[in-house]
């Protein structure tokens, strides 16, 4: 039996997702979290015909079908996430070729649905880690596996400083946004050894891991603050403390804006590109990404 690892407190809140972020998600992951979603999932997890794999938090699905193309009819393929949006989403892009492979369920991560049964070969968790309390995620995650069955992460590892997240640290430093509490809304992201000796700690074996940096690009500073708001379902720029009373309320989203503005001006500067591979883009960064694997002995 897994036995539990101790998470921290989560300072952040779902209830600020619509539908229209999960449509900038869903549009701005395929370029984004898919590439991550099937690095794990095919380079290193080797997902593969006939296969039955779960994906934790999956937000609109794209990795899925990625997924389902893989494993084909013989395989299945069971998508949840607790935002009802983004479900929505997903469950919208099952055509009849999905429709005997896919399923989207809403969910935690934390408390896996009845309706997602067991004995799964794989357990993807791409991008959404940070969001979970990482041991109860973890523990069902080796609760769902089948004997020899992979659990594959990516996230952004917690001791590496991304472009956005330097940026957004040091705009926020500036006096004059002092109201916001920069802690707020911040979820943990765990280091590679972080997560290792957590996956070791409910039970899984084997466990390797590595760091790759990918090259992204968006069309400009205003798409990726759009999709860096759409991906923290609008956490990204942080409020003020819990105790603002509500008529310091509008003060402090107009605060936000003027962050919110700083912040793209920074992505101008200091990371306009005037060519990408694809044309159209002109804000590029390279950022890198944390993969790690495991088995269920
Ligand atoms: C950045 S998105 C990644 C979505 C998808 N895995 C992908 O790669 O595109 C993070 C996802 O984590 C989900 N999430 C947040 N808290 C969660 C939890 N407790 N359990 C499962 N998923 C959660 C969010 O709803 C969101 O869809």
């Amino acid at each position: 039996m897994a036995q539990n690892v101790k998470s921290g407190d989560q300072k952040f809140s779902l209830a600020r997702n619509d539908l229209k972020m999960a449509h900038i998600y869903d549009v701005g992951s395929k370029d984004i979290q898919t590439v991550m979603g099937r690095y794990v999932a095919i380079e290193k997890m080797k997902i593969a015909l006939g296969d039955r794999v779960i994906d934790f938090g999956c937000g609109p699905g794209n990795l899925d079908f990625d997924i389902a193309d893989i494993v084909g009819e013989e395989g299945y393929v069971f998508g949840f996430d607790p935002l009802p949006d983004c479900i929505d989403v997903a469950r919208r892009k099952v055509t009849e070729k999905y429709v005997k492979i896919v399923r989207f369920e809403l969910g935690k991560a934390e408390d896996v649905p009845k309706s997602a049964g067991t004995n799964y070969d794989h357990a993807v968790m791409s991008c959404m880690i940070h969001w979970t309390r990482r041991d109860e995620a973890l523990d069902q995650g080796f609760m769902v596996l089948g004997k020899g069955g992979c659990v594959g992460i990516s996230a952004l590892p917690g001791d590496v400083v991304n472009p956005w997240r330097e940026i957004k640290k040091r705009v926020l430093s500036q006096r004059s946004y002092w109201q916001l509490d920069s802690e707020q809304g911040l979820p943990h992201h765990p280091t590679e050894i972080e997560l290792k000796s957590d996956l070791a700690k409910v039970g899984f074996i084997d466990i390797q891991s590595e760091v790759k940096t990918h090259h992204l690009a968006w069309a400009d500073a205003e798409a990726l603050m759009q999709w860096l708001e759409a991906s923290t379902f609008d956490n990204f720029i942080p409020r003020g403390p819990k105790n603002t009373p509500e008529n310091g309320l509008a003060e402090i989203e107009a605060l936000r804006q003027v962050a919110r503005e700083a912040m793209k001006g920074v992505f101008e500067k200091e990371y306009r590109v005037d060519k990408t591979d694809e044309n159209d883009k002109r804000i590029a960064m390279d950022m890198k990404v944390l993969y790690v694997w495991g088995y269920k002995g």
